[in-house]
């Protein structure tokens, strides 16, 4: 049986990870259960040997496909859907079932299915005449693949590490974190969209001429990227910024014809796709308008070249560098800003950082990095993949997981 997130009305709203919808009643238990048997119950040493993955926390491999620039928009992302279809519709179909949860008319789905269509023109090219072609291979109603996509740009979060080892070498690595409050499953324990989403998975090549332009970890159906690299120019990552100034103004703004600020995920398929190094990359994501907050962690190819850029809709916040001579040879990002204290029920900060301080400079590696990213609660129930990227030839590997009891909910 699937729980309809707060169906009774006992949920109560929280901020961070795209945390903002009612919590099913077993969440409030878990959460009770944290705070009163603090420090985290679901905490644990930081994990080490992890590398290559294998065992309770390794689901699978991630397939790749090639998608071919070269083609119009609206042929790219043919083959893909012709494979992933079935998934996909699965997915869109409980996040409906959820939306008539809250909705029971019905009226939400229809005007999804009806309304938001017209919307697509205001998309820019060539994300317009991709998601109508998606729409068109895979049989979805535009609205609704409209709508996914949207989705991903709302809920994406959460760890984000960029490190550099003694040698100069860079590192740049994420937990994939989704589907919080989309239905927690009671018999399995687990919550039902991040479990869907897991066949989604997929490594994307960019291809132009045949070469790679970029590589990104994306969902099927997700045309913006939340991680990415451009070999030997640089790696992104995007995470979710709740923010109470601003926080999703703008996308309701968006929806009532207000067209100024860019899609997050837009941007970041821009830039890895036409950013031709670091530091271009590092201005277009400072200085363009969104539409709402987030964090953009980039990586380069160069000694120092680090940092995690804190968004507000109109404005860069902060920049948080790699400083090597003083010392700050990573960074990590969650979803709360540096300077403030994370949430208390949604540490993922603290542990990151501990595990990594343990790791030490001299011994910093993806495998190293996998083990700080498989040790829980920075693994957690809503961890879909782990994604380790190399900017030196633009190495990428990706790996689903699973976070067996007891595991903390997020
Ligand atoms: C939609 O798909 C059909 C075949 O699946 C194809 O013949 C048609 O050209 C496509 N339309 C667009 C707009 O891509
Ligand atoms: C979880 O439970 C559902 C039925 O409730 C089942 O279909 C699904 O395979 C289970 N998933 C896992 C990973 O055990
Ligand atoms: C890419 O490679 C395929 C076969 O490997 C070839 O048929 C095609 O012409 C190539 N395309 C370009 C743009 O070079
Ligand atoms: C990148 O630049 C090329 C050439 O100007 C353009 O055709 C393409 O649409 C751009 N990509 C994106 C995602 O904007
Ligand atoms: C990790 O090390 C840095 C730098 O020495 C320090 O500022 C930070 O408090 C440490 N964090 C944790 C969680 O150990
Ligand atoms: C680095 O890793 C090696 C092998 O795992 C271990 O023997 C060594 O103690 C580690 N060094 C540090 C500084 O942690």
């Amino acid at each position: 049986m699937t729980g309809g997130a707060g169906r009774d009305g006992t949920g109560q709203a929280m901020a961070g990870c795209g945390r903002v919808l009612p919590l099913p009643p077993v969440v409030l238990l878990a959460a009770a259960a944290v705070l009163v048997l603090a420090p985290d119950p679901y905490g644990e040493d930081c994990r080490s040997k992890t590398y290559p993955p294998s065992g309770p926390t390794f689901q699978g491999h991630v397939p790749t496909y090639v998608i071919n620039l070269d083609l119009p928009p609206s042929k790219r992302w043919d083959q893909l859907m012709h494979d992933k279809k079935t998934e996909l519709k699965t997915v869109i179909q409980n996040i409906k079932d959820i939306a008539n949860t809250f909705f029971p008319s019905g009226k939400v789905v229809d005007i999804v299915d009806h309304k938001i269509v017209h919307l697509i023109s205001s998309f820019p090219y060539p994300f317009n005449e991709e998601l109508q072609g998606i729409a068109n291979a895979s049989g979805i109603p535009l609205g609704e693949i409209v709508i996914f996509n949207i989705f991903y740009e709302i809920f994406t979060v959460c760890t984000s590490i960029v490190a550099e080892d003694k040698t100069g070498k860079l590192y740049h690595a994420r937990n994939l974190d989704f589907g919080l409050f989309l239905g927690w499953d009671v018999k399995n324990n687990s919550w039902t969209v991040t479990r869907e989403l897991k066949p989604i998975v997929v490594n994307l090549d960019f291809q132009r001429n045949n070469k790679t332009v970029f590589k990104s970890t994306n969902f099927a159906g997700y045309i913006g990227m939340v991680s990415g690299v451009k070999p030997d120019t640089f790696t992104l990552t995007m995470n979710e910024r709740f923010s109470l100034d601003g926080g999703y103004i703008g996308i309701f703004e968006w929806f009532l014809g207000r067209r100024d600020g860019m899609w997050m995920g837009f941007l970041t398929r821009t830039v890895l796709e036409n950013a031709t190094s670091y530091q271009d990359a590092k201005e277009k994501l400072s200085k363009t308008r969104l539409l709402a907050p987030a964090y953009f962690i980039l990586g380069g190819k160069n000694s120092g070249e680090g940092c995690v850029i804190t968004r507000s809709r109109t404005a860069t916040l902060d920049i948080w560098d790699l400083d090597i001579k003083k010392g700050t040879w990573y960074v990590v990002e969650t979803n709360y800003d540096r300077w403030k204290p994370p949430l208390i029920l949604d540490n993922r900060r603290t542990p990151a950082m501990k595990c990594l301080n343990q790791t030490q400079q001299e011994n910093i590696s993806l495998p190293t990095i996998y083990d700080v990213l498989s040790t829980k609660p920075v693994l957690n129930k809503l961890t879909v993949c782990t994604t380790l990227m190399e900017v030196h030839n633009g190495n990428t590997e990706s790996y689903l997981r699973e976070c067996p009891d007891p595991c903390s909910p997020w």
